[in-house]
């Protein structure tokens, strides 16, 4: 029998790609080459699966060229370069690597928070630069994180795991928005108080951003929410660039507006805006929210056995994105069918 074949779109650890290499026909990347889009679309034809890792977007022009497919499992929990709606309508299976990362990303986001808050990065800077020459009163003072007021925008599973650190760890008042208010059980193990988005920008002395992106959030965070803050406030962006407008962004830090930030998603990553770049009270690390290595093995396995378990075995462990609009899907098609038949 041939065997099924797949294409994993960028380098991953060597014995997970052992472990697909037992189940399919395998075209990977250990170079870690960032293919162009047509020559990532020319390798994905007669591919059922492709293992991808956020970056690579998959669209209906995609599904189209490549009728072949049938599941895209993506390393990461986000998943906005997945056109899902697309994927459904393909009648393509659509994963993502919930779970396995939310303790290890709600570490670095209080990493971020400590580090903006605290001042670490410019510090260290001048430390290195050899410009430390006498103890001063106020050199590098910033802000409290114990006792302060933490506001949390998106409060899913990293959201609520960023609360309890603040809440059980530092003593924090932890207060949140969201979509949807949580239940009861989830705030009280939060510890965690409901406000509108104006009164978390108003309120919190530290923020921090953890929702998934799509195109209704772009810049949910923009000159008017920042003009709320606190001057003695910091902001915390773990989730996607494209939650806040970066340049009103750089142009408050300038203006030292806020205290500071802490960025670990940038829009166009891995370009940085230069506004950012060019100032001394942000901390930018290069989007390594889930970079633990348990983690990152973690995500990488989960991504390989949605790939072996729906086209191996024909089921995933849980749910997917979009199992269920695709279950619906192929559910309407055969009622369709068996109306025409
Ligand atoms: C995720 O899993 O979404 C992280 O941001 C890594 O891409």
């Amino acid at each position: 029998m041939t065997q099924q074949s797949i294409l994993v779109a960028r380098a991953v650890f060597p014995e997970v790609l052992a472990k697909l290499g037992e189940h399919f026909e395998v075209e990977s990347n250990q170079e870690d080459t960032i293919w162009p889009r047509e020559e990532f679309i020319r390798r994905l034809q007669g591919k059922v699966g492709v293992f991808t890792t956020g970056g690579e977007r998959i669209d209906a022009a995609l599904l189209k060229a490549c009728p072949d497919l049938k599941i895209c499992a993506n390393m990461a929990v986000g998943y906005n370069n997945f056109d899902v709606p697309a994927m459904t309508a393909a009648g393509v299976m659509a994963t993502n690597a919930p779970d396995v990362l939310t303790e290890t990303t709600a570490d670095m986001g209080f990493t971020l928070l400590m580090a903006t808050a605290r001042r670490l990065s410019e510090s260290e800077a001048y430390l290195r630069a050899g410009q430390w020459n006498k103890w001063s009163y106020d050199m590098f003072c910033g802000g409290d994180i114990h006792g302060s007021t933490l506001g949390i925008l998106g409060m899913g599973r990293i959201g609520r795991a960023v609360a309890r650190r603040g809440a059980h760890g530092f003593g924090m008042n932890v207060i949140y928005h969201n979509r949807s208010r949580l239940a009861p059980e989830l705030e009280q193990e939060a510890n965690a108080r409901y406000v509108s988005k104006q009164d978390l920008f108003r309120q919190a002395d530290h923020i921090v951003l953890v929702l998934p992106y799509s195109a209704e959030n772009h810049h949910t965070v923009g000159a008017t929410e920042i003009a709320l803050m606190k001057p003695t406030s910091t902001i915390v962006n773990i989730g996607r660039g494209g939650l806040i407008d970066e340049n009103a962004l750089a142009a408050a830090l300038a203006a030292n507006k806020i205290l500071g930030a802490g960025l670990d998603v940038f829009e166009g990553e891995p370009r940085v805006n230069p506004a950012l770049t060019a100032l001394k009270n942000v901390v930018l690390t290069p989007h390594i929210g889930s970079a633990s290595v348990p983690t990152r093995k973690a995500m990488a396995n989960l991504a390989a056995d949605n790939l072996i378990g729906y086209l191996v075995h024909g089921k995933l462990k849980r749910l997917s994105i979009n199992s269920q609009a695709l279950s619906n899907r192929l559910n309407d098609l055969s009622f369709s069918l068996s109306v025409k038949l």
